[in-house]
């Protein structure tokens, strides 16, 4: 929200006087003094107004998680465990998934209570490639490389999926890179070819790579490196 919004909301000084505040530099965010009255408050940042705090900040929180098969993509789920029990993490209620993942897949998941950092993780616009390892029922053969690079079409969201690039392993194996998350995505691709996935794991999104120390089921936070790479 802008600073003097926040300001005009939390004080209910009218907008002229939130103004003459902020001229006075009477106004720190995070210690700095601001007098800009477009400022970005975000609910993590820590407003003061003199001597007194209007806001604390809450402390942003980023996880990744090993996701293992068997388990939702999802806060809560009657039948299923989620990807939120298997987190050790205080306050993880005030947490969203960045990237679903369906039940059978496994591999990177990030959790994290920061709205804009996730969604610069997701946007398609933003061409972050998300890297799987993937394996099929039927044999994969070489045409299959140029039809994911041309786009396959969708006609549930009337659209064509971006360049992908898929690397064949073997007979059976390969590794794709989207930069999309469209429902299904990877399953949707090959079931062009009614060649059915019988494995998918994400080993990456972005410049974020699963921790080869996590087992299936395990998590860590990230370190401060990571954060900022996105
Ligand atoms: N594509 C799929 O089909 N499933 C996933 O879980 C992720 C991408």
């Amino acid at each position: 929200m802008r600073l003097d919004r926040f300001l005009g909301n939390q004080t209910n000084l009218n907008r002229n006087d939130v103004r003459l505040m902020l001229l006075a530099g009477r106004v720190s965010v995070d210690g700095s003094p601001i007098k800009e009255p477009m400022h970005d408050v975000r609910i993590f940042s820590q407003v003061r107004v003199d001597d007194k705090i209007l806001q604390h900040g809450k402390p942003a929180r980023y996880w990744m998680l090993h996701k293992p098969q068997g388990c939702v993509s999802a806060t809560t789920d009657p039948q299923h465990p989620t990807v939120l029990d298997l987190l050790d993490a205080p306050d993880k209620h005030d947490l969203h998934i960045a990237g679903r993942l369906d039940f059978n897949t496994s591999g990177l998941m990030l959790l994290t209570n920061d709205g804009q950092w996730s969604r610069r993780l997701t946007q398609p616009t933003n061409k972050l490639a998300k890297v799987y390892y993937v394996e099929t029922e039927a044999p994969i053969d070489a045409g299959y490389v140029d039809k994911f690079a041309e786009g396959f079409y969708f006609a549930f969201e009337d659209l064509t999926t971006q360049p992908a690039e898929l690397t064949v392993l073997d007979s059976h194996r390969a590794r794709l890179s989207i930069v999309e998350g469209r429902y299904h995505q990877v399953k949707r691709m090959f079931g062009f070819f009614n060649n059915k996935v019988t494995r998918l794991h994400r080993e990456s999104m972005g410049p974020l790579v699963l921790d080869p120390m996590l087992a299936p089921g395990e998590s860590r936070t990230l370190s401060a490196d990571e954060i900022g790479m996105i």
